[in-house]
């Protein structure tokens, strides 16, 4: 399956624009943000919270992670106008963590208080292992200096988590726990897939034992139960954890955890950039080629059984 992954990727350049967007519509609102207002008000609608994602370009210089501080300042003011139910998602490297440290910081800080400001609320991504210590220690940054609107997201794959929940417990910080998307060294990431599932339980427990707000970030079914298993064990209410799941992705089983009257918010990616975007996703993570292909295979079989994987 690994080779016929990297063979999808491989060839997904020369496929034409139209039907990349095509397959990748489901997964990403649109290019513009009354795409994702569209998006999250239907979802709304259906008993789903939200939290938006500006898809980011390359960033070469300080402008450029301006205008990406802008444009989510932007997100949050249409937010309130439409009086939608959602958040934002943000990664540091748009921001600039990559070009200066310190411009990120007062980048990432500018946006939280404008979220502060709104009563709203910022999810800080987890991208590779190179920003993973910076990122932890911007968001301390931020919960020391009084800001509580903010939180972070661990990656059950790298090995390092279960410290990293131990490290922050002080804080009680609301963390998203998923998987984590990015192919890491062996030396500090778990390959094996029920070495991930592991941790992840793992992890999750640690969170929800030092009182942790936890964002079950998965569509493992596996885990899904174990993270339901969890929040049982551990008589939280419906206001003290969610799930989470990206646009597009097995609707189905988001289905069933609103009507088991849980929290679930999805992931939804909008922005003019959204073919570097999906061709940088696949190659980061050859494997989601894979899902998706046979995602796309399986709706065209048996097209009736669409969402309900
Ligand atoms: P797994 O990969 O086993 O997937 C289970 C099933 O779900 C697959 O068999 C497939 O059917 C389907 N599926 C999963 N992902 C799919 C996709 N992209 N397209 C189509 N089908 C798919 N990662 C990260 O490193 N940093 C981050 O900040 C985030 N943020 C984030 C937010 C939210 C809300 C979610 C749900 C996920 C993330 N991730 C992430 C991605 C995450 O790390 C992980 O790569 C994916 O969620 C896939 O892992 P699963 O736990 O779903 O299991």
């Amino acid at each position: 399956m690994a080779i016929l992954d990297r063979a999808i990727v491989r060839l997904l350049p020369a496929v034409p624009r139209p039907v990349v967007r095509r397959i990748s519509d489901r997964y990403i609102a649109g290019s513009e943000l009354s795409d994702a207002t569209r998006v999250v008000r239907a979802l709304n609608a259906q008993g789903r919270l939200a939290t938006i994602d500006i898809l980011g370009e390359e960033i070469t210089n300080e402008e450029k992670t301006r205008v990406i501080m802008r444009a989510y300042e932007d997100v949050l003011a249409e937010i309130d106008r439409a009086g939608l139910d959602s958040n934002i998602s943000v990664k540091l490297t748009g921001l600039g963590l990559e070009l200066d440290y310190e411009l990120c910081r007062a980048n990432l800080t500018r946006v939280v208080e404008e979220a502060a400001r709104r009563g709203n609320f910022v999810r800080i991504d987890m991208e590779d292992s190179s920003t993973t210590d910076a990122t932890l220690r911007l968001y301390r940054g931020l919960r020391e200096s009084g800001l509580d609107n903010v939180g972070v997201v661990l990656q059950a794959s790298l090995k390092r988590t279960v410290a990293d929940v131990q490290a922050l417990a002080d804080l009680k910080p609301s963390v998203r726990l998923c998987k984590g998307i990015y192919i890491e060294p062996p030396a500090i990431q778990f390959r094996e897939y029920g070495a991930v599932r592991a941790n992840f339980v793992r992890a999750l427990e640690e969170l929800l034992d030092a009182g942790c707000y936890a964002a079950i970030a998965t569509h493992d079914k596996f885990l899904i139960g174990e993270g339901e298993r969890l929040v049982r064990e551990h008589s939280l209410s419906r206001e003290e954890y969610e799930f989470q799941m990206l646009l597009g992705v097995r609707p189905g089983l988001g289905d069933e955890l609103v009507a088991q009257s849980h929290k679930l918010r999805i992931y939804v990616p909008f922005g003019a950039q959204w073919y570097e975007y999906s061709l940088r996703r696949l190659q980061e993570n050859p494997s989601i080629a894979g899902y998706i292909a046979s995602d796309t295979i399986s709706r065209i079989l048996h097209p009736r059984a669409n969402g309900t994987t």
